[in-house]
């Protein structure tokens, strides 16, 4: 049978990255003592006020098929959300709702780019990139970033990937897998370039909400560039709630109307009990200062302890989930590290070439167990180090 030259596009080296998290899922199943890390997935429960909202809504019979762009209440509550942050010209007809931060990815790349065009983005990057890019039939032009300057964007390397093809720039702040954080001198310099040559940035902001010493700059604060900035974000991280499938688009109108036409032909609307109950999450602001608190204390654990691990540095997340251990003065391969590591430890870590080659050599591990837990894997760690003197 024949199948669409799409399938090719969207089938990425990233299965690869998988194998190691793949076979410890197997074995936590049966094993106790494993302890993954490989993935992003909180293992905090979704806080209860949103929980109750979901079953207030479905058992008031809210069950029907919603509104292509998103219920009224969420999208008017998103607006409301950015208006809290400063963003005073986003209203909520700029707001679309989607399942997902990954879905809004798609979508928004399906109206902007397409066969023959080029979309810069920083590497290492999140590892289903390629695969939306490349649905669109566009390519992937990668900047690689360097973990000795903890992986920071230099809007000079964006400059020189520039070329007539350009049609956009995809940022990632606070960054999976290395937890760096663009500046605002950074962003508005990429702005620039934005406007010199006619581009659009698109802006994954996931991890906006989860910061440790000062609040991350959305794309939105960029107020030249309303007419060319898309935020995509979602409740997956900031509020535990990856199942749920919650996330927006933050776009201009024009941009909106097209997303409009996309979404009734793929997708028709998002359920409408989960957004009355993402209503909820914005209707109490502790609850993501829960969250990041908790981050921040797992994301010390790690810090305080790897200072004491000879052969290992930990390079400080300033966003996100996630610490980048760099093992290349252990002698041997990151892949070779977490194989063993596991085998011998039952501990998995994401080797974070998967984002990328710039990541050659640093292990990406997930701040998804308590702190005892950590504790546990520091201390594995530290008798796998040893071992390999
Ligand atoms: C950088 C980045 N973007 C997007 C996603 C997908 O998030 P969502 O659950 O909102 O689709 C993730 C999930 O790990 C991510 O790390």
């Amino acid at each position: 049978m024949r199948f669409s030259p799409l399938v090719e596009r969207i089938a990425g080296e990233a299965a690869d990255a998988w194998k190691l998290h793949s076979r410890a899922s197997r074995a936590a199943k049966h094993d106790p003592e494993v302890i993954l890390l490989s993935v992003g997935d909180p293992d905090l429960d979704t806080p209860k006020p949103i929980v109750d909202r979901l079953i207030e809504s479905v058992l008031a019979g809210r069950t029907h098929y919603s509104s292509g762009l998103g219920e009224p209440d969420l999208r008017e509550a998103v607006a409301k959300h950015y208006n809290r942050k400063g963003f005073s010209q986003v209203s909520a007809r700029n707001v679309v709702i989607v399942p997902g931060t990954q879905n809004g990815l798609f979508a928004a790349a399906m109206c902007l780019l397409a066969q023959g065009d080029e979309i810069i983005i920083p590497e290492p990057m999140y590892v289903t990139y390629p695969g939306f890019v490349g649905a669109t039939g566009a390519s992937v032009v990668s900047v690689s970033l360097k973990g000795e300057d903890g992986f920071a964007l230099h809007p000079d390397d964006i400059a020189r990937a520039i070329t007539p093809k350009t049609r956009a720039i995809l940022l990632n702040s606070p960054n999976n897998p290395t937890g760096a954080v663009i500046p605002r001198e950074t962003l508005e310099a990429v702005a620039e370039l934005c406007q010199q040559h006619d581009l659009w940035l698109l802006s994954d902001e996931v991890y906006l909400d989860l910061y440790y010493s000062h609040q991350p700059t959305s794309a939105l604060a960029l107020d030249t560039m309303y007419e060319r900035t898309v935020v995509v974000s979602s409740l997956s991280k900031s509020h535990a709630m990856t199942g749920w499938r919650l996330g927006w688009i933050i776009a201009p109108e024009a941009l909106v109307g097209h997303l409009s036409n996309l979404l009734s032909s793929m997708m028709y609307g998002a359920s409408m009990f989960i957004q009355d109950a993402a209503v909820a999450a914005f209707e109490v602001p502790e609850l993501v200062e829960t969250m990041r608190e908790i981050y921040r204390s797992r994301r010390e654990v790690m810090l305080e302890r790897c200072k004491s691990m000879p052969g290992l540095t930990c390079l400080e997340p300033e966003g996100g989930m996630f610490v980048m251990l760099d093992v290349r003065k252990t002698g041997i391969s990151a892949t070779t590290f977490a194989e063993r590591f596991f085998d011998t430890q039952k501990v998995s870590l994401l080797p974070a070439d998967a984002f990328g080659p710039s990541a050659k050599g640093f292990l990406r591990l997930s701040l998804c167990v308590n702190e005892a837990k950590l504790h546990d894997v520091c201390d594995r760690l530290e008798r796998f180090l040893e071992s390999l003197d």
